[in-house]
């Protein structure tokens, strides 16, 4: 895959430490915190103002309970919950996480699949979210961003992206760690870093964050 980052850089270009800057200085430490526990919120809140059923079958439809015209009904499960949402049929699935189920972890970068900051699990694979229409994800499980923490607790990679320090705006990291988990748990892609970075080359740090997302990814490795 090639390298896409807009400034032409190698994949870990701009890694390098400011000079004088603390690798983990305590406002980015705390940025992180504020980022990771506004995920942990979403996620164990059950947030979202699609409605949620304990399983599909739960849901029986009513006679006035139709989508409005010109809009599709959709059941997925998204982060461990069953989700029903009424889109119309040139919605993108990134746009229905963010603004129908107001999961806006998952962010919007290029909107044209180039920089996976909306990448997210579809069905055990990593996905952009803003190339595919909500409408053909009735019945898949999602997990956005949100989803990776449980009970509260940091996912590995997120503990990692803020060990590392593996982010600066932090506006493609939701991306850069779904992606990650998927790379961590797939058995044919390689192990070395030269692999990984392969790998991650769909996602895009604008601030160059790379050899400390590398770094992120591999100490995470064999703890999820
Ligand atoms: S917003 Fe989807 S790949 Fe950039
Ligand atoms: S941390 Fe800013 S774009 Fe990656």
């Amino acid at each position: 895959m090639s390298n896409r980052d807009p400034r032409g850089g190698a994949s870990d270009a701009g890694e390098a430490p400011r000079k004088g800057q603390p690798k983990h200085s305590a406002s980015r430490r705390r940025f992180m915190k504020t980022v990771g526990m506004s995920s942990i919120a979403a996620a164990t809140s059950g947030a979202g103002i699609g409605q949620a059923f304990a399983d599909e079958g739960d849901a029986p439809a009513k006679a006035d309970d139709t989508p409005a015209a010109g809009k599709t009904r959709v059941k997925f499960k998204i982060n461990g919950q069953m989700k029903q949402i009424d889109v119309a049929p040139n919605v993108i699935l990134l746009d229905a996480i963010r603004d129908e189920l107001q999961l806006t972890g998952t962010k919007k970068g290029c909107d044209h699949g180039q920089c996976g900051a909306c990448n997210v699990h579809v069905n055990g694979t990593v996905i952009n979210s803003c190339l595919s229409l909500a409408v053909m994800h009735d019945g898949d499980e999602i997990t956005t961003v949100e989803g990776l923490s449980e009970n509260g607790e940091l996912h590995p990679i997120q503990q990692a992206f803020l060990d590392e320090d593996a982010y600066q705006c932090g506006y493609c990291t939701a991306g850069q760690m779904m992606t990650a988990t998927y790379v961590l748990g797939s058995s044919h892609i390689g192990d070395s870093d030269d692999a990984v970075r392969e790998a991650m080359s769909g996602n895009i740090c604008r601030c160059g964050a790379y050899k400390n997302i590398l770094a992120a990814v591999q100490s995470t490795r064999g703890k999820v």
